[in-house]
């Protein structure tokens, strides 16, 4: 293996910083390992920072994806040239990441709320998510209120809908768009919102349970994704950091939780910087202040990430299984099934610990519900990919993505009114 961190030193002299670049000459690969030892490779990449894994594969044959940089292309492909007699194999899926972008991302959408059905044809602003959620706290005022959180570095309001009939009912809390690139997590929280409130065929699902949903967790970054074409790929949020001038906070390996304890990096240019210290993010500080506060009726707790198809739940510190894994993985079993069965995507689910199936990463915002709040289920949900990049599906598959997901929520509903509800 010595050999190896030679490698990713002379690499490292030569890293650029993802981030502020217009992603010319940048390639994407798609590296297919077959042995431990090429995991492994590409994991001391990831925490070495400066490569952007856009997936990561765990399981041996399993495809990683990743954004290399022109300038650490030719010391890349010699490694893993070098890896090819054991069977690893490589392509280069996007020859040029910005021509692609240019091709591939076209943010356009209407400025104002103007129909609930816009919401699932086109990737709104944040902006127009809040009008969404003011306008039905007006039409609905019985069952719907809404708060603001907090605000972010950049002065946009985070606001959390809460549907429901009775304050006292056990709660699911639900978020979305941490990450700023997953484009297709806000409407998922959109359109559970849509089919509580303005769906009459859906009541049920708020007698005995009540909803709290923060459908735009990370507007700055979200809104830095839509800015221009090479934004696109933005995953962390917009607050400078100091002695750097690369931006951002990963926001989830920003909660403090065995912060910084496994793949998690220190250095403000890495995709996976987990601040300066816990909580310096205002949008994760904002969460967590509101979560701590409602943690006694908060039962369950999902946040939505995108892309990979997975059912994820703690731990993500440590590949030790949290003292109900056995409830987190079949209920989350039986939501994946539930998706599956309506899938017109052939959507196919992997359900365990996120260590587990996707690699360690601590500081995530599940970990710290389940270890901080005790709220005993918590779970990170990785969306269908969509697009050359997985972060860029068409307008036109939100609406058959939303629909699916909303099937497994039924799920999480059901076992939060059997197992709380006191009616
Ligand atoms: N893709 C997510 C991330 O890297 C997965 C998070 C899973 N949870 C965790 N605590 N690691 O942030
Ligand atoms: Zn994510």
């Amino acid at each position: 293996m010595s050999k190896l961190y030679n490698v990713l030193l002379v690499l490292c002299l030569a890293c650029g910083t993802l981030g502020e670049n217009n992603y010319e000459g940048y390639k994407l690969y798609q590296i297919t390992p077959k042995t431990e030892d090429q995991v492994e490779f590409l994991h001391q990449l990831d925490s070495n920072g400066h490569f952007d894994f856009l997936r990561h594969s765990r399981l041996l044959g399993d495809n990683s994806e990743v954004i290399v940089a022109p300038e650490i292309q030719d010391f890349f492909e010699n490694t893993l040239i070098n890896f090819t007699a054991s069977g690893l194999e490589y392509k280069i899926t996007v020859e040029n990441v910005r021509e692609a972008l240019e091709t591939e991302t076209a943010p356009n959408s209407t400025n104002h709320y103007q129909a609930s059905s816009s919401l699932f044809t086109e990737f709104v602003s944040h902006a127009v998510m809040n009008e969404y959620l003011l306008t039905l706290e007006r039409l609905y005022p019985h069952i719907v209120q809404v708060e603001s959180i907090g605000r972010t570095f950049e002065g946009r309001d985070l606001l959390l809908i809460k549907i429901g009939a009775n304050p006292n009912n056990p709660t699911i809390l639900v978020d979305a768009g941490i990450h700023a690139r997953e484009w297709i997590a806000p409407p998922v929280a959109l359109y559970i919102i849509n089919q509580l409130v303005e769906n009459p065929a859906n009541y049920r699902l708020y007698q005995n349970v009540n909803w709290n949903i923060i459908p735009s967790l990370n507007p700055d970054g979200y809104e830095f994704s839509r800015s221009s074409t090479w934004n696109r790929l933005w995953r962390k949020t917009r607050q400078p950091n100091q002695s750097s001038t690369c931006i951002g906070t990963d926001p989830n390996r920003n909660f403090e939780y065995y912060w910084m304890f496994a793949g998690a990096s220190a250095d403000p240019c890495d995709e996976i910087y987990a601040g300066p210290q816990p909580f310096s993010e205002p949008e994760t500080a904002a969460l967590a202040t509101y979560a701590l506060r409602n943690r006694d009726q908060i039962k369950l707790y999902i946040s939505f990430h995108s892309y990979g198809n997975m059912i994820l739940y703690p731990w993500g510190y440590t590949n030790d299984l949290p003292d109900n894994a056995e409830e987190l993985q079949w209920l989350g079993e039986l939501a994946g099934l539930a998706i599956g069965r309506v899938s017109t995507l052939n959507s196919r689910y992997v359900v365990g610990s996120s260590t587990n199936v996707l690699y360690a990463a601590a500081g995530g915002s599940d970990d710290w519900v389940k270890g901080v709040t005790g709220v005993g289920l918590a779970y990170t949900i990785e969306l269908p990919a969509g697009g050359l990049f997985g972060f860029n599906p068409p307008a036109t598959s939100i609406l058959p993505i939303v629909q699916e997901t909303f099937e497994g929520i039924t799920i999480f509903h059901a076992y939060v009114e059997a197992a709380y509800s006191k009616n």
